[in-house]
């Protein structure tokens, strides 16, 4: 199969969210804290009426939905999500509930876990079942969704939720490129070693350097494997060079550099200016523009006397700094965060629509950014167009790949009525985010249990959580 990528793709996002702003008001913190200090504006809840298993099933079925998907043309589904609610039972068998009915019970693809990267991996699934021999004929869906909500604390004000259900298949109009570039390490940056609450251990600090290094890591790898890939191509030798032998990995620039760590002299290497868009990870906003200003001190790095860096005062002080230093030096950051500011605006912010009103959605968070480009960018415009993306999951999982639209996103555009469905969501009191909150911590585990959140707060046919009987199983339905 040919041009392997994104046919259909849909969102699904709490109906409630709640001011950043008034979050701050209520914390009781210095004016600023959220909406500045961590560049977030709205975060997205829900109460006890909605789990991973309820997210899955609205998403995935309205994707089915919107798009007229014939339930049997479905041969794979991945789930990616970090939302444990049962040890064993995966949340793919509850989603086979819309496909059973159908008559298709033959669909491969199981749940992947490891905080916000197990979409990636069922991404990756996907992508590898189609271009396998196994493959028979079918698309794929790959479910990404969770409830990101945190303690009382600092990290409280990062949380999220949402969904997204992305159809996989062959001559797509987004079509992913095939090298990647990964990181996997031992770390002990976030997790969720308490099983009798919803909500992780955090070493903040430490997660914002992990996935500065894991970019670090996974660009390097991806830079690395594609200066390969296009070494054995004819003639990419001078200034853009695209085209080499299967046409997937597209421009490629001839500069070099000594730094030990980059693709080896000779080879045509790949910078920030090969891509259009960027699409991070995003846990909140002011990370991303760290990892953004990272991947530009990056090329400073690999090419410190490209025009773009001519403005640095003292170049030779940045280049001196060592790798861990580099990594929570305020200066550099400075620095490159002051000269990405354009590109920025250009190349990332189109991505941010999903995370500004809903905040984190973890496994969700990538592929809303993903939606967030799609929603934002005319079709016409993105059409042509290459993205990086760079999924991160603590603990830590990450991978560097990216994107070429091919053809027209206007239906996904239209279907998925992203911007129109953002604004439409209710701005509640934080007061309600705090009781929503305090009712999933007093009923996590429960049985013989029936929600007890308003189904006003849900929107028009979504699945809800009806009720948990005593042998723990559970039942949901559509508002
Ligand atoms: N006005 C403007 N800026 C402010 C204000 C204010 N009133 N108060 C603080 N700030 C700035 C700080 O200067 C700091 O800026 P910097 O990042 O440029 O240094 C920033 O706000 C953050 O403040 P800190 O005091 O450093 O950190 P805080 O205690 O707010 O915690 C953290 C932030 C660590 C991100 C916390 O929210 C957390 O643990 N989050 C969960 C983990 C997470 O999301 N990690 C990201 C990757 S992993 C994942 O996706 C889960």
């Amino acid at each position: 199969p040919n041009n392997v990528g994104i046919l259909a793709i849909e969102m699904y996002f709490p109906k409630r969210c709640i001011s950043e702003e008034d979050l701050e008001v209520f914390d009781g913190v210095s004016k600023g804290k959220y909406t500045i200090g961590l560049g977030q504006e709205y975060m997205a809840f829900t109460d006890d009426r909605e789990d991973v298993n309820s997210l899955a099933l609205t998403v995935v079925s309205s994707l089915l939905e919107k798009y007229n998907i014939d339930p049997k043309s479905i041969g794979r589904l991945d789930v990616g999500t970090e939302t444990i609610l049962d040890k064993s039972k995966s949340v793919k068998t509850h989603l086979m509930d819309l496909f059973a009915h159908h008559g298709n019970t033959d669909i491969e693809g199981i749940d992947s876990k490891t905080a916000c990267y197990g979409s990636t991996a069922a991404l990756f699934n996907a992508i590898n079942w189609i271009e396998s021999r196994s493959w028979d004929g079918r698309n794929a869906i790959v479910f990404a969704g969770d409830i990101a909500i945190y303690a009382e604390g600092s990290a409280r004000p990062v949380g999220g939720a949402g969904a997204c259900a992305i159809l996989i298949g062959p001559d797509a109009p987004i079509v992913f490129e095939p090298v990647h570039g990964t990181y996997m390490a031992h770390t002990y940056d976030f997790y969720k070693p308490q099983l009798d609450s919803e909500y992780p251990t955090v070493d903040g600090p430490l997660t914002v350097t992990t996935y500065l290094d894991a970019l670090d890591a996974t660009w390097t790898h991806y830079r690395q494997k594609v200066a390969k890939y296009l070494k054995v191509a004819p003639a990419a030798t001078n200034g853009h060079a695209n085209g080499h032998s299967n046409g997937t990995n597209g421009h490629a620039n001839g500069h070099s550099n000594g730094h030990a760590t980059e693709p080896a002299k000779s080879a045509p290497q790949v910078s920030l200016d090969d891509f259009d868009y960027h699409v991070f990870h995003t846990p909140y906003g002011k990370q991303v523009q760290k990892a953004h200003a990272r991947l530009v001190y990056k090329d400073f790095v690999a090419n410190p006397k490209d025009a773009r860096f001519a403005s640095i005062p003292n170049p030779d002080a940045l280049l001196d700094i060592s790798h861990a230093a580099s990594l929570t030096d305020k200066t550099l950051e400075k620095t490159f965060i002051g000269l990405s500011k354009g590109a920025h605006a250009a190349k990332v912010d189109p991505t941010l629509r999903c995370s500004k009103r809903c905040g984190n959605m973890y496994t969700a968070s990538l592929y809303g950014a993903l939606s967030s480009l799609i929603a934002s960018v005319p079709p016409a415009e993105l059409k042509g167009k290459r993205a990086s993306m760079f999924a991160y999951g603590s603990g830590c999982a990450s991978s560097f790949f990216s994107i070429r639209v091919v053809g027209d996103t206007s239906e996904m555009q239209s279907k998925m009525d992203l911007i129109d469905r953002l604004a439409s969501m209710d701005v509640v009191p934080p007061q309600q985010f705090i009781e929503a909150l305090e009712v999933r911590e007093k009923n996590h585990n429960a049985k013989s249990y029936t929600p007890t959140g308003s189904l006003d707060n849900l929107w028009p046919g979504s699945y809800y959580l009806e009720s948990i009987d005593d042998k723990y199983r559970r039942k949901y339905s559509v508002v």
